[in-house]
């Protein structure tokens, strides 16, 4: 009969030759007690397939291990784990097990907006973080800097801000931080005094609420409708409670359900804004993508100078949610205030992969990857909206999304949890719009984050989702 398959966990990114790490996570389960002694290893060929690598890989750890004596290869029956294994042999305890198992296949996911790793202009990036660590002026300047980040950033930042989207933001006025998650908890710290409410977007983000109420603040939903925030909702929420100090937005594209906040309700929630008094938190994590149409320009680029507003961005989705940067601009006292309370847990940034980034954002690297990032994502769009026509027609509703990396679908007469989970049982994870909400019904609606996958994939995808249609 023949042996069944290993399922090793190898390392991602091993140090050593790939087949060093093979035999590791052999002898691994032979001091696991999960391979015993005398049964039978799969054949090169066979083990090979299962791992995803050439069969003279295998064969190298294979015969590794035979040298080291773990392994017994009997001719003409194939390879055993030996009956007498080798005197140094170490405890289990004292064997880590590897932290990323690593040769799983990660099942199909639309994710709720992640980029597609593969694109990560990782050269440049290696090459301006190498000069940065090089440089004189790192070398100098490795003691502790300024809270608000490393000058060179703030100042190229400033000019890609005014640029790119038309805020004009003094490099002052500027707080670097390790991804916008880390802005949206400095912005209520700064905000919101404990006790206070900020008024959130629901459906919305709920990881900006979870930084909200580590903040000490409590979030308070308001509806979203067709045109994104309502601020008819939003000016009846303040009437009725008095605790709300704040509002946090995503008017760009609205986490989770993409659309766009048009001109007029722009006015009317800075026009609100400014006669309650209360703090602006405009959340524009994904501003480099829009497809088509005139761009449009952030709440940050229209209000008065003196709006207490902060404004958030992140790189996360340009380069990578791994690489931990994102931003703030605020107007004073918020922006002092954010830049203390960031000094009280994290001191400053990351000095080389700040200046990295400046070097990127002045040689036009990251203008040049936006371009190139914007046409790859347009057309996995398309064939996302031309590939759920074709597979679901009637069944579903969606409005195909003038920008942002996701898109939101309307179930139609399916419950959307049903549909995730029969989705997730065929391997496709999918996220419902009840991941979305504090506590009102959701809507039966699905977020496809659709980037990170290619365009067979996202047609495989589709191909799933509509099998497991709920009837
Ligand atoms: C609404 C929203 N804001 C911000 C972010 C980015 O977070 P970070 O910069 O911490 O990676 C995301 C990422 O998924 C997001 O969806």
């Amino acid at each position: 009969m023949a042996p069944d398959p290993l399922a090793l966990e190898i390392a991602k990114n091993p140090h050593g030759p790939l087949f060093l790490a093979i035999a590791e996570a052999i002898t691994r389960d032979i001091l696991r007690g999960r391979l015993k002694p005398g049964s039978r290893l799969p054949g090169t060929r066979a083990l090979a397939r299962e791992l995803g690598v050439h069969r003279n890989t295998v064969d190298a750890a294979y015969q590794e291990l035979t040298t080291q004596g773990w392994l017994k290869a009997e001719p003409a029956r194939g390879t055993f784990v030996a009956q007498d294994l080798p005197d140094e042999m170490t405890p289990p305890v004292t064997i880590p097990a590897p932290v990323e198992p690593a040769i799983v296949r990660p099942p199909l996911a639309f994710t709720d907006g992640a980029p597609d790793p593969k694109l990560l202009p990782d050269k440049a990036l290696a090459r301006a973080f190498r000069r940065a660590l090089l440089s004189p002026a790192f070398r100098t300047g490795v003691d502790y800097g300024d809270a608000r980040g490393t000058p060179v950033l703030r100042h190229a930042l400033s000019s890609y801000l005014a640029s790119d989207r038309g805020v004009v933001a003094d490099p002052a006025r500027l707080l670097i931080t390790r991804g916008s998650q880390m802005a949206l908890f400095l912005a209520a710290k700064a905000a919101v005094k404990p006790g206070q409410a900020i008024a959130v977007e629901e459906p919305g983000y709920p990881l900006a609420w979870e930084a909200f109420r580590a903040a000490g603040a409590s979030v308070q939903g308001v509806s979203v409708d067709a045109g994104g925030l309502s601020v008819a909702a939003l000016e009846e929420a303040i009437a009725s409670d008095p605790r709300i100090a704040a509002v946090y937005v995503t008017p760009h594209h609205q986490y989770p359900t993409t659309v766009t906040m048009g001109a007029a309700r722009r006015l009317q929630l800075l026009e609100l804004v400014e006669r309650h008094g209360i703090t602006l938190i405009e959340d524009d994590y994904d501003h480099e993508y829009r497809f088509e149409g005139r761009p449009v320009l952030p709440l940050a680029a229209r209000a008065p100078a003196d709006l207490p507003l902060i404004y958030v961005g992140s790189l996360s989705k340009l380069l990578s949610p791994g690489i931990r940067l994102g931003y703030a601009m605020a107007t004073e006292p918020l922006l002092s205030g954010m830049a203390a309370a960031r000094a009280a847990i994290d001191r400053q940034g990351d000095a080389p992969l700040e200046a990295a980034l400046a070097d990127l954002i002045r040689d036009g690297d990251l203008g040049r990857h936006a371009r190139k990032a914007r046409r790859i994502y347009r057309v996995r769009r398309d064939v996302l909206a031309a590939a759920l026509t074709e597979r679901l027609g009637k069944r579903i509703a969606f409005d195909t999304p003038a920008g942002g990396l996701a898109l939101w679908l309307g179930c139609g007469e399916a419950s959307a949890d049903v549909w995730a989970e029969r989705a997730g049982k065929a391997g496709l994870a999918l996220l419902p719009a009840t991941r979305f909400t504090l506590g009102r019904a959701a809507p039966q609606a699905l977020r496809l984050g659709y980037a990170a996958l290619d365009e067979a994939q996202i047609v495989h995808a589709v191909e799933i989702l509509a099998r497991s249609l709920p009837r």
